[in-house]
């Protein structure tokens, strides 16, 4: 009997068992119960004002999920409502993100003390009911006690390079909403295209809008088209949006790039550069040389635009750009030398800050703040100006430590216009490389950091570029699901070390994307791959989300299912080509992957570096330098060790005496992104590691002429340690992309043979 009795208990409580739907990002206090409360027609949304926003987005939302249309009131209901509670709660802190959600067998109700906390509660709520139409959706019961981490939690986006329609902007702002996120950064000025309506100056729009051609395929290919390009935002349109981004409690940061990507500003007025002109809007990404010129004429073009655009934008911050502003002509511009002389200032940085200075006068007169990218520290920080660190976290660091605010946004980890998967299987991107893992494992702040500093880091955004993205589609295909990601580190729930746990749940997350029609990238299910040293060469690791489905060939024929099953670290002591899948019930889900490898004298032996590489491209450490992979040009944030303004100057130790005779290295050369051959590259050889004796010298010009792949030969020698040093080029030559700016120097692979 008491068994029979307990076998009923358990088909009761199964079959009222609701399934878990995944919460990303996950809430900081989370406890499931054991039933399960039942949405059907009769449901009722009960609030205390049945116009209220939240209580009409919820019911709009719960009809597109299961197509039930419920009712809203604001009479009190005892049973089978969600109820939208606004509780009021006096507090020295800001609560007003906060919420608790309760669900039961009776009711649902989300309490907060503001319309944020409860448009939060109201996102999870949505999250946690099933995707499909149905009279009877089962949700779990839970109690949640929910809050973020950061107060700026991020997405830029870049209408400059390829311009978004206004609905498409209205989507991403629901994407942002949609992760708990709070703030849109509107990259709206570029030299490829001014975007936003200035009445004072409509050229700016008639002209700067419209480009004759793009480029097409990628920078190193240097190819157009001539399809013109172009499109702006009316203010009424950036009204509206702005509107429609407060009800979603988004705050839309606009950017206003000066002084340098300004190429489309200026083609519409080039009185306000140093040359005169004329200007065309750019077809070419890079950085480009023509800037503002800091005349009191430009001054006041500049204070009428911001006028108009803190009349459209309530934001405390406003973006005024500040990155990769050429000197070339400020050096050659009479007014900017003897503005330079005037103002007592020592160079053309000073003179840099000067502008920002200025411009930051003007916004906190109208009682704003501005927000610039990391090269606003130098030649001095404006007083009151919060930093963006885009090239690295070295920029947020110095900031915060002089009390300034920072947003955090790494190349390194945050930057979804690199790629998020094998380049070859992936669209055309700037490069880089970014996993969903690696964004997990963000940590806006840095360990450099005291408690009391990194009070000054706000959060964190992802930033996107569009000179590779010329889709809406594709927009979404690199921020997601990198953006879920991101909500979650920004939320604090992120937990690097379970990567597995929010994998599974973004797999089960992908099941949303597929009903709402977004266009995401299901790269994760592509077998990763890591290399480690082993005792006779290396061991090529695989990964995927359930290595038992990975299959691999070493003879270079395409995996099939009854391939070798990936079980442990394959060794790898001779040549070979590994290429690997992933299957899933018999079928194969990913593209293949292919990896060759080139087994040395070097390969798994020890090596060290005077100076570490830069941590944006740091993967595997110097170990990447005799891994046996040749790094693919294409994936320069994995396969190769980036240095910036640095040499690289590496000793291997063979761990015995041997007799070599050729030493080869490969170093990349992308002009687009600051990337050059190094002046020089040195090689040497040592039996003791004290005493070392230069084999050869190779020259830039020798390097570029073998397109940067070195191959040295020279009579047996014996050595027990090799040496080779790569100069950096330095400060980038006038009339090169970056120019002013330091070289990324990006090298891999040491063979010795
Ligand atoms: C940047 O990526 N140039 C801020
Ligand atoms: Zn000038």
């Amino acid at each position: 009997m008491r068994i029979l009795q307990f076998f009923i208990v358990l088909l009761i409580s199964n079959f009222c068992l609701a399934q878990k739907e995944p919460l990303i990002p996950m809430p900081k206090n989370i406890e499931y119960q054991a039933d399960s409360f039942s949405l059907n027609p009769n449901t009722v949304i009960q609030v205390a004002d049945v116009k209220a926003f939240e209580a009409l987005f919820l019911k709009e939302n719960i009809k597109v999920k299961t197509g039930l249309d419920l009712k809203i009131t604001t009479k009190p209901i005892s049973k089978n409502a969600i109820k939208l509670v606004i509780e009021e709660v006096k507090s020295v802190t800001d609560l007003s993100e906060n919420y608790n959600l309760i669900i039961d067998k009776s009711n649902i109700q989300i309490t907060a003390s503001a319309n944020q906390g409860l448009f939060y509660g109201i996102q999870t709520l949505l999250q946690s009911i099933p995707f499909e139409k149905t009279k009877n959706a089962k949700i779990a019961s839970v109690k949640i006690k929910d809050q973020p981490k950061f107060k700026w939690r991020g997405m830029h986006l870049d209408v400059g390079r390829h311009f978004f329609p206004k609905e498409f902007i209205k989507k991403y702002i629901d994407y942002i909403a949609m992760y708990k996120m709070n703030t849109f950064h509107w990259h709206l000025t570029e030299d490829q295209g001014w975007r936003i309506e200035i009445k004072k100056y409509p050229k700016l729009t008639e002209v700067g809008a419209w480009r004759k051609g793009s480029m097409i395929e990628h920078y190193n290919d240097q190819k157009f088209d001539t399809i013109k390009h172009g499109g702006f935002y009316t203010q009424d349109e950036v009204k509206d949006i702005v509107a429609y981004a407060k009800k979603r409690h988004v705050t839309i940061v606009p950017e206003i790039e000066m002084p340098g990507h300004s190429l489309a500003a200026l083609a519409a007025y080039p009185e306000f550069s140093c040359t005169g002109g004329p200007f065309e809007v750019a077809k070419i990404w890079g950085v480009l040389e023509d800037v503002y010129c800091p005349k009191e004429e430009t001054f006041t073009f500049l204070e009428d635009v911001l006028t108009e655009v803190i009349a459209l934008f309530p934001s405390e911050y406003i973006h005024i750009g500040g990155d990769e502003s050429p000197k070339t002509r400020w050096k050659a511009c009479s007014h900017c030398q003897n503005l330079i002389k005037e103002k007592g200032l020592k160079d053309e940085h000073e003179l840099q800050s000067y502008f920002i200075n200025r411009i930051e006068k003007f916004l906190n007169s109208k009682g704003r703040q501005i927000i610039g990218w990391d090269e606003i520290l130098e030649g001095g920080l404006a007083p009151n100006a919060a930093v963006m660190s885009w090239r690295g976290t070295e920029g947020g660091i110095i900031a915060a430590k002089d009390k300034h605010y920072v947003v955090m946004t790494p190349g390194s980890h945050v930057y979804f216009d690199h790629y998020q998967g094998e380049p070859k299987n992936e669209p055309i991107a700037i490069g880089g490389y970014t996993p969903l893992e690696k964004v997990y494992s963000f940590n806006p702040i840095p360990d450099e950091l005291t408690a009391d500093e990194a009070k000054y880091i706000l959060g964190a955004q992802a930033n996107v570029w569009s000179e590779y993205i010329p889709t809406t589609k594709q927009v979404e295909y690199m921020i997601m699901p990198r953006m879920a990601a991101l909500s979650e580190v920004l939320w604090e729930t992120s937990n690097p070390k379970n990567y597995k746990e929010f994998e599974k749940r973004i797999i089960q997350h992908f099941d949303f994307y597929e009903k709402m029609g977004i266009n995401y990238s299901k790269s994760i299910f592509e077998v990763t791959s890591a290399v480690l040293p082993s005792d006779k060469g290396v061991a090529f690791e695989l990964k995927s989300p359930n290595p038992s489905g990975i299959r691999y060939t070493t003879d270079g024929s395409e995996p099939v299912l009854n391939s070798f099953s990936y079980t442990k670290p394959i060794s790898i002591t001779e040549n070979t080509t590994v290429k690997a899948n992933y299957f899933e019930e018999g079928k194969v889900k990913s593209a293949t992957i292919e990896q060759d490898f080139f087994i040395n004298k070097s390969t798994g032996k020890k090596i060290e570096l005077v100076a570490p590489p830069h941590e944006n491209y740091s993967i595997g450490g110097s170990f990447t330098l005799v891994d046996g992979m040749v790094g693919n040009p294409s994936k320069y944030g994995r396969d190769w060790l980036g240095f910036w303004g640095k040499d690289l100057n590496a000793t291997i130790d063979l761990g015995a005496t041997e007799t070599i005779s050729k030493i080869k290295i490969n170093t990349l050369l992308g002009e687009g992104s600051w990337i050059y051959f190094p002046k020089e590259i040195q090689f040497l050889v040592s039996e003791d590691g004290k005493n070392f004796k230069t084999i050869q010298t190779i020259s830039q010009k020798e390097i570029s002429q073998k397109g940067g792949r070195i191959e040295v030969n020279f009579p047996k020698t014996k050595a027990k340690f090799v040496k080779v040093i790569a100069v950096n080029n330095g400060i980038i030559a006038d009339g090169m992309p970056g120019a002013g700016s330091q070289s990324w120097l990006f090298v891999d692979e040491i063979s010795i043979e």
